[in-house]
C-alpha cells in the first residue's frame, strides 16, 4: 500500500507544480471556448478545486509516510510534519507564482491547502484504520514450510510443533521422506516430498564448490516446483539450511514473503566456507525475517555478514506438562538394557554425530566408577555419522567400558529415558546452537551438565540451574560427573532451580506467539496484529 500511496504521492505533486506554474493570462477566460458564465463558475470553483487537489495529496502523503501503527503522539507528530511540509510547499509555490506571467498571489489557495491537507490526513488516518481492523478480523497467513530432510532433528521436532499449532493454515514441503512426514501427517499437518534428487541430496554443510555445480540442475528444477507450490500460500518458511537456498530464490519468483529459521551457528565447524557464502546472501538477498534459535546463533550469522536488522532471537518452546511416565514402564526399559537397579545412570540425548562429543563423555566415564550411560539417538544424516557410531560401539567395548554404556538408538519416547537417569549430560564439542537436549533434561527434572559455548552456555546458569564444563574436556566433564554423584543433595538443588526455570521460560506458547508474530509481520508487512491462525487459537 505505502509504495502504491508514494506513486500516487508523486503523481499528484508533479500535476498540481505543472498546472501552478503553467504560464496563464489574468483576465483572460480559462477554457476560452466556453461561454463566459461557466469560466466564472470555474473561477468561483478555484478555492474549492485548490481545496480538493491538497486534500489527495495530504491523503496520499499521509498513507505514504504516515505511522501505520504506534502512538496517539506519534500521529500527531507525522500529522504537524506532513501539513507543515505541505503547506510551506504551498506558499513557496504563491510566491513563485508571482514571478509568473499572467499568475499571481492567492492568498485564499493557501487557505484552501491547508484545510485540504487535514481533511486529506483525517481520510488517511480513516482509510489505515479501516484497513488495518479488515486484515486483523482477516484470515492468518498461509505458511508453505520447507525443510530438507525426512529424519526427526531438533530443527524438524520444532517445526512439527510450529506447524501443528497451525495446521489449518500450512503445509510442509520436505526434499525426502521419513518418520518425520509421518509424524507432520499424524499432527494433521499436510504434507508433500518433492525430492532432491540424488546429485543435490549429497551436498552436504561441508560441501565444496564441485559438489554444488553437479547439483545445480537438480537445485533448479526444484526451485522451479517450490515456486509454483508457492504461490498458493502468503510465507515461504525455510527451516534448514538447504531449504533456504532452495526457498529463497523460489519465493522470489513466486513474489512471496522468505522467513528463515536458523538453527545453526553460522561458522566454520559447521559449513564450509561456501554453503556459509551461500546461506548468508540467500537470507540477506531474499528473506524478510529470520529467527535466530539463541544469541549465540545470532551472532554468528550477524558476524558471517547476515543482516543485523532481519534477525530476531526466539528460543525452541517446549509442551510443558505434569505428566510423568509411569514408575513400571521406566524399570522395564531400564531392565531391557541390562541397568542394574540403583546403579547411578547417565543419560546423553542426541544424534551421534562427531560434534554432539558422545566420545568425550564415553572418555570422562572411565573416570566414574560404577556410572552406566544411555546413548540415547541414532546417526541421522551422513556416512561420517554411521562411521562414528561404529567407532563409538568400539571405544564402549573397551574393558574399562565393557556393560556400562548402552545404545538406545534413535526413540520417540524420549521422556522414559530423561525419568531413568540420575544426570543428563550434554557435551557437544563445538558451539551447539540451542540443545532440545539441556531444556529436555531440565523439564524433567534432572541436574544437566552442558558444555560452556553457544546456546547451551545460554540455557544453563553454571552452579544455579546445572553445570557447564569446558568442551572437548573429558577431564572437566569427568569431575563435574564425579561431584554430582557424590553430592545427591546438589544434584537434586540444580534439578529442581533447573526445572522451574525451565518451564517459565520454554514454554511452547509464547514461543509460537512469537513465531507468528514474525510470520505475520512478513505475510501482511503493513498491519500491527497478529491474526491467531486457526488451530493454535483452538
Ligand atoms: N531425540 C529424539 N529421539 C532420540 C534422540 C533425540 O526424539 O532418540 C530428540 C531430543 O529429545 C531432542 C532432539 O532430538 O528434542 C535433538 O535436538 P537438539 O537440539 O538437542 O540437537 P540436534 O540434534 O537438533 O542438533
Ligand atoms: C539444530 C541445532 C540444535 C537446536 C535445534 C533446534 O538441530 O543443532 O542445537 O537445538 O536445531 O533449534
Amino acid at each position: 500500500m505505502r509504495k502504491a500511496a508514494r506513486i500516487a504521492m508523486v503523481l499528484f505533486l508533479g500535476g498540481g507544480l505543472w498546472l501552478a506554474f503553467k504560464p496563464g493570462a489574468v483576465g483572460n477566460p480559462r477554457l476560452s471556448f466556453l461561454p463566459y458564465y461557466v469560466n466564472e463558475f470555474v473561477d468561483h470553483m478555484d478555492f474549492w478545486f485548490n481545496l480538493l487537489a491538497f486534500t489527495a495529496l495530504a491523503f496520499t502523503a499521509w498513507l505514504a509516510f504516515g505511522p501505520q501503527h504506534g502512538t496517539f503522539e506519534k500521529a500527531i507528530n507525522r500529522a504537524l510534519w506532513v501539513l507543515g511540509i505541505i503547506t510551506v510547499m504551498n506558499i513557496m509555490v504563491e510566491v513563485v507564482q508571482s514571478s509568473i506571467p499572467g499568475r499571481r498571489v492567492d492568498q485564499a489557495d493557501v487557505w484552501a491547502g491547508m484545510l485540504g491537507c487535514v481533511l486529506g490526513i483525517f481520510g488517511g488516518c480513516l482509510v489505515q484504520r479501516m484497513m488495518n481492523r479488515r486484515a486483523q478480523d482477516g484470515p492468518p497467513a498461509r505458511v508453505l514450510f520447507v525443510d530438507q530432510t525426512g529424519r526427526l532433528g531438533g530443527a524438524e521436532l520444532m517445526l512439527l510443533d510450529i506447524a501443528a499449532a497451525r495446521a489449518a493454515d500450512s503445509e510442509v514441503v520436505l526434499f525426502q521422506d521419513g518418520e518425520f512426514r509421518t509424524a507432520l501427517e499424524e499432527r494433521g499437518v499436510k504434507t508433500r516430498v518433492l525430492p532432491l534428487g540424488e546429485e543435490a541430496a549429497v551436498v552436504d554443510k561441508q560441501a565444496g564448490m564441485l559438489h554444488a555445480l553437479r547439483a545445480m540442475p537438480a537445485l533448479c528444477g526444484l526451485i522451479l516446483r517450490l515456486a509454483h507450490a508457492a504461490r498458493g500460500f502468503d510465507v515461504v518458511y525455510a527451516n534448514t539450511a538447504k531449504a533456504l537456498i532452495i526457498g529463497g530464490p523460489a519465493a522470489w519468483l513466486a513474489r512471496r514473503a522468505l522467513v528463515f529459521h536458523l538453527h545453526d551457528i553460522v561458522s566454520a565447524g559447521h559449513f564450509s566456507a561456501m554453503n556459509r557464502r551461500a546461506l548468508i546472501f540467500c537470507s540477506n538477498y531474499f528473506a524478510s525475517a529470520v529467527i535466530a534459535n539463541s544469541e549465540a546463533t545470532q551472532e554468528a550469522f550477524i558476524a558471517s555478514g547476515g543482516r543485523a536488522e532481519l534477525c530476531s532471537v526466539v528460543p525452541n518452546g517446549f509442551h510443558i506438562t505434569d505428566e510423568v511416565p509411569a514408575t513400571a514402564e521406566t524399570t522395564r526399559v531400564r531392565e531391557s538394557f541390562g541397568i542394574p537397579a540403583g546403579a547411578w545412570t547417565v543419560l546423553m540425548a542426541g544424534r551421534l554425530t562427531p560434534w554432539k562429543g558422545q566420545k568425550v563423555l564415553l572418555e570422562a566415564l572411565k573416570a566414574v566408577p560404577q556410572a552406566h550411560v544411555v546413548l540415547l539417538g541414532d546417526a541421522l544424516f551422513t556416512a561420517e555419522d554411521h562411521a562414528y557410531a561404529a567407532a563409538l560401539r568400539a571405544q564402549a567395548a573397551e574393558p574399562s567400558l565393557a556393560g556400562r554404556v548402552h545404545f538406545a538408538g534413535f526413540r520417540t519416547d524420549t521422556r522414559t529415558f530423561f525419568e531413568l537417569a540420575d544426570v543428563v549430560v550434554h557435551a557437544s564439542i563445538h558451539p551447539e546452537p540451542f540443545g532440545r537436549v539441556i531444556v529436555e533434561g531440565m523439564l524433567a527434572g534432572r541436574a544437566v551438565i552442558a558444555t560452556k559455548a553457544g546456546g547451551a552456555a545460554e540455557i544453563i546458569d553454571h552452579e544455579q540451574t546445572g553445570l557447564h564444563v569446558a568442551p572437548d574436556d573429558a577431564n572437566d566433564l569427568a569431575q563435574a560427573l564425579l561431584r554430582l554423584q557424590k553430592d545427591p543433595a546438589l544434584a537434586l538443588e540444580l534439578a529442581q532451580n533447573a526445572c522451574r526455570t525451565a518451564r517459565a521460560t520454554y514454554g511452547l506458547d509464547a514461543v509460537q506467539a512469537k513465531i507468528e508474530a514474525v510470520i505475520s509481520k512478513s505475510a501482511f508487512p503493513d498491519i500491527k496484529a497478529t491474526p491467531a491462525p486457526a488451530a493454535a487459537a483452538a
